[in-house]
């Protein structure tokens, strides 16, 4: 069982950013304003979800996954919390979040679905998460521009994503959730994620009047398809989740490990299991 200590951040996020806070760069900062556009609506369906489907679990095996529920909870209520406030300031600079209502739509019409799909679809895009938040913490250049408060931001959340990415799966697994299932929800929510990223990226963009600017495409390419870009960089971790044998665990932690320990200073710890 992976043992998830909660943390408090200690920045702050009141003060406000500038439009372009990835270092003046249209492109990536839109699209990591995007991200964090999905990110309250998303875990607080994760946290809903990992809650039924840990309800839903015979009383032995509650007991067995309580703890570790308890600190996925912990984690992502904070995530959700502290991109709320990031997400405020972007209300602030003009920015008008599409991605969470059509998220919400699309939730409602899953709530008649018995809870190992919630489980299913939560677990897909952890798995999605964890190699995004290990590209990204293997990439300091990415956020090199960054104001430093924003740079723990994304790097904390990285690494608690890549620190708690075996829960949804082990639940689902311990739920009995089955293979086809397991790999249709990937296949959905990779499709939704990617078509929502590019629809609030862009929309974003346009607010911003980039949208049409060669610039802004040119480094939109070096970002996502470039060595070492956002895509081409995460289609093969993306993969291996259709291996009939695979686990979470065998993506490596080091990162965020190392991460957590170097900046032990940026947070204070509010529960350990
Ligand atoms: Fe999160
Ligand atoms: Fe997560």
């Amino acid at each position: 069982m992976s043992e998830l200590v909660i943390r408090k951040l200690l920045i702050d996020l009141a003060e406000p950013m500038p439009r372009h806070w990835n270092g003046g760069d249209a492109f990536s900062s839109a699209l990591l304003n995007a991200l964090s556009m999905s990110f309250p609506v998303g875990e607080q369906f994760f946290i809903d979800s990992v809650r039924a489907g840990h309800k839903a679990l015979p009383e032995a095996e509650q007991a067995r996954f309580s703890r570790e529920v308890q600190g996925f909870i912990g984690q992502e209520a904070t995530h959700r919390r502290l991109h709320g406030l990031f997400n405020d300031q972007l209300t602030r600079l003009g920015y008008v979040n599409h991605w969470e209502v059509r998220a919400r739509a699309r939730l409602k019409r899953m709530e008649r679905l018995n809870c190992r799909h919630a489980v299913a679809a939560t677990a897909a895009t952890e798995h999605l998460t964890a190699i995004l938040a290990e590209w990204l913490l293997s990439r300091p250049q990415m956020l090199a521009g960054a104001p430093a408060r924003l740079r723990t931001l994304w790097h904390w959340h990285a690494s608690e994503e890549s620190e708690h990415r075996c829960t949804a799966f082990d639940l689902y697994k311990a739920l009995g959730g089955d293979e086809t299932r397991r790999l249709r929800w990937m296949r959905l929510v990779t499709l939704f994620f990617l078509m929502d990223l590019l629809r609030q990226t862009s929309h974003n963009l346009w607010r911003d009047g980039e949208l049409m600017r060669w610039r802004t495409w040119k480094s939109g390419w070096r970002f996502l398809f470039g060595a070492g870009g956002l895509i081409s960089s995460n289609l093969k971790p993306w993969r291996t989740y259709f291996k009939g044998d695979f686990h979470p665990a065998q993506q490596d932690d080091q990162l965020s490990r190392d991460w957590l320990s170097a900046h032990a200073s940026d947070f204070t710890v509010v529960s350990r299991p």
